[in-house]
C-alpha cells in the first residue's frame, strides 16, 4: 500500500483484457517484413566498427527476429576512451530516469513484442518485466542525491532471463549515482537491450554516460571486466561467471573497484503437515514453472513432510495437467519455451538421467506442433537437496520428503549448498516459522506464498553466499554501492 512506502508507487502495468492493449500488441508483433529486421549494434559515443551481423532467433519458433553486430575491439576501446560520468545534478538525473520510465510505458506494445519474440516470454511475464524495469527506473531516480560522488565508469553485465528489467535496473542504479555505464547485454537478448538504450538516450541520458556493447561473454564481457579504466562492475548471471569476473577484476582494476553480483540459487521450499494444501500447490506451481522455471528465484527443491506427501503430490500432478504449454504470444500460455538449444539440451539431459534412474515422478506431454525449444514441466524425486549437483535452469522440480524430527537436518542440508537466494515455507506453526527463518542463510524468504516476483522497493531482492554479494536490488542501499563511500560526520 502506498502509505507504507511514502512517495513511491509501482508501475500499474497493463490490463491485457483491454481491447486497446491487445490491439497494440497485435500490431507490434505482426510478422516482421523481410529487410526490416531490428538491429542491435554498439551504441558508442564515437565511431563504430562493429563485427559482422549475426542472427537473433525466437526460442519458440527458430524464426530470425533480429540481427546483432557484436562490438569489436575498436568499439570497446572507443567506448572506454569516451566514457564520461554524468555531469547533471541529482534532480536532473532523476528527471531523466523518470522520463525514461514514462517512455518505457508509452512504448509498451513495441517492448512486449520484442520481449516475446526474442526471449520467449509469455504476455503476463512480459507485462511484469516492463513493470519491473519501470519500477527500477523510478525507484533509483528517487535515490539520487547531491551527496553522492560517482565512482567513474561502471560495466553492467546482464542475463537473458530478465532482458529488460535487470538490464535496466543495473544501468539505472549506476546512472542514478552519476557514473558512466558500459552495458553488455546477454548474447541471446541484444535487441531489447538496444531498444532500452535508445529510449534512455531519448529521455536525455548523454551518450558518453551510457554506451551499449553487445557481444559474447568471453570476448566483450571479459574485456569490459578486465580494464583498469573501469571503476566497478555490476553483474547478474551464473555464479561461475561472477567468480571469473572477480578474478579478472583483481588482476586489472584498482583494489577498491566493487563487484556487485547477483547470481544463481539452489532454492528450496518446505511444506509441513499444517500447510493448506490448495494454497501450497498453487504456490509450488508458480514458483517452479512460471517463466518456464527460468527465474533465479525459482523453486528447485521441494521438501514435503511425510504424512502429507502422497496427497500433496497427487494434487500437484493434477494441477500440472492444467498447465498450458505453448507459444508466448498465445494468451492462454502458462509455460513457454526455454531460451535456446543449449539450455534445452542441458535440461533434457538432466531429465533423461533421472528417467534412467527411475526417479521421474511426473512428466507432462508437449503439445503437438511446437517447433522451438520447449521442455515439458517435470518432477523428479530426490532424497536430499545435496543430491543436486547444480542449478537446473528450467521447468524441473525436485521433490524430497522429510520426517518432522529431521527438520533441522533439512535446514542444515539447504544451508550446506552454499547458495542462499530464495526460500519458501508453508506452515501454520508460528514457532516453526520463526525457527526456520532464523536458521536459514538466505536472501529472500517467503512464508505461505510463492517465492518469485519480488517487488521493487517493497521486497529488495538478492542472495547470500554463492548467490550474490549484495546489496539487494530494488532496496535502499543499492545505489549507494555505485558511489564513492563517504564517512558521515558524527554529531553526538
Ligand atoms: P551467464 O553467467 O552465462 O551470463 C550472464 C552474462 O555474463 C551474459 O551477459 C554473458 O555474456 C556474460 N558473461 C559470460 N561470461 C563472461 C565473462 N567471462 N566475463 C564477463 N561476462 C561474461 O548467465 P545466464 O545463463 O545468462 O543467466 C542465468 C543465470 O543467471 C542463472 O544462474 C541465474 O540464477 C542467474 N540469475 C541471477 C539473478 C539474481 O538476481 N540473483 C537474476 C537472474 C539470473
Ligand atoms: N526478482 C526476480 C524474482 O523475484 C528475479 O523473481
Amino acid at each position: 500500500p502506498a502509505d507504507l512506502f511514502p512517495g513511491r508507487s509501482n508501475s500499474q502495468g497493463h490490463d491485457l483484457s483491454q481491447t486497446g492493449t491487445l490491439a497494440a500488441i497485435e500490431t507490434a508483433r505482426a510478422p516482421l517484413a523481410a529487410g526490416l529486421l531490428p538491429e542491435a549494434s554498439p551504441l558508442v559515443a564515437g565511431d563504430c566498427a562493429p563485427m559482422a551481423a549475426e542472427e537473433v532467433k525466437n526460442p519458440a519458433t527458430g524464426e530470425v527476429v533480429g540481427l546483432v553486430r557484436p562490438a569489436s575491439a575498436a568499439d570497446i576501446e572507443a567506448a572506454l576512451g569516451n566514457a564520461r560520468p554524468w555531469q547533471a545534478d541529482a534532480a536532473a538525473r532523476a528527471a531523466v530516469l523518470n522520463r525514461a520510465a514514462d517512455l518505457y510505458e508509452e512504448n509498451y506494445g513495441q517492448i512486449f513484442a520484442v520481449i516475446a519474440r526474442e526471449a520467449g516470454k509469455n504476455l503476463p511475464d512480459a507485462v511484469a518485466e516492463i513493470r519491473e524495469a519501470v519500477d527500477f527506473l523510478r525507484y533509483y531516480a528517487s535515490q539520487t542525491s547531491e551527496d553522492t560522488t560517482p565512482r567513474g565508469v561502471f560495466t553492467c553485465i546482464s542475463p537473458w532471463n530478465f532482458p529488460l528489467a535487470i538490464f535496466t535496473g543495473q544501468i539505472a542504479a549506476a546512472l542514478a549515482a552519476g557514473n558512466a555505464v558500459l552495458a553488455k547485454p546477454a548474447e541471446q537478448t541484444p535487441i531489447i537491450a538496444a531498444l532500452a538504450v535508445r529510449l534512455m538516450h531519448l529521455a536525455g541520458v548523454p551518450r558518453e554516460a551510457l554506451q551499449l556493447l553487445p557481444g559474447d561473454g568471453p570476448t566483450v564481457g571479459a574485456r569490459l571486466t578486465s580494464d583498469p579504466r573501469v571503476n566497478g562492475v555490476c553483474f547478474t548471471g551464473g555464479t561461475d561467471t561472477a567468480q571469473a569476473i572477480r578474478r579478472a577484476m583483481v588482476q586489472a582494476m584498482d583494489p577498491g573497484a566493487p563487484l556487485i553480483a547477483e547470481t544463481g540459487g539452489m532454492n528450496a521450499m518446505i511444506v509441513d503437515s499444517t500447510a493448506l494444501p490448495e494454497q501450497a500447490v498453487r504456490d509450488i506451481l508458480a514458483s517452479s514453472f512460471q517463466s518456464a522455471g527460468q527465474r533465479c528465484s525459482a523453486l528447485r527443491c521441494l521438501y514435503v513432510q511425510d504424512e502429507i506427501a502422497p496427497h500433496l503430490t497427487e494434487m500437484l500432478f493434477g494441477a500440472m495437467d492444467e498447465l498450458r504449454i505453448g507459444n508466448p504470444w498465445d494468451l492462454n500460455t502458462d509455460v513457454g519455451p526455454v531460451i535456446d538449444a543449449e539450455a534445452e539440451a542441458t535440461i533434457r539431459a538432466h531429465i533423461a538421467k533421472a528417467r534412467a534412474e527411475g526417479r521421474v515422478l511426473k512428466e507432462m506431454d508437449l503439445p503437438e506442433g511446437l517447433t522451438g525449444h520447449f521442455v515439458a514441466p517435470t518432477v523428479i524425486r530426490i532424497d536430499s537437496i545435496a543430491d543436486l549437483e547444480r542449478e537446473i535452469f528450467g521447468p524441473v522440480l525436485h521433490v524430497a520428503t522429510f520426517d518432522a524430527e529431521d527438520l533441522p537436518k533439512v535446514i542444515e542440508a539447504i544451508n550446506a549448498t552454499g547458495y542462499g537466494l530464495t526460500f519458501g515455507l508453508h506452515s501454520r506453526i508460528d514457532n516453526r516459522v520463526q525457527e526456520v527463518t532464523e536458521a536459514l542463510n538466505v536472501g529472500n524468504l517467503y512464508i505461505n506464498r510463492n517465492q518469485i516476483g519480488a517487488v521493487v522497493g517493497s521486497q529488495p531482492f538478492g542472495g547470500e553466499g554463492l548467490s550474490g554479494t549484495g546489496p539487494k536490488a530494488g532496496g535502499p542501499e543499492y545505489v549507494a554501492r555505485f558511489a564513492q563511500p563517504q564517512a558521515k560526520p558524527h554529531r553526538p
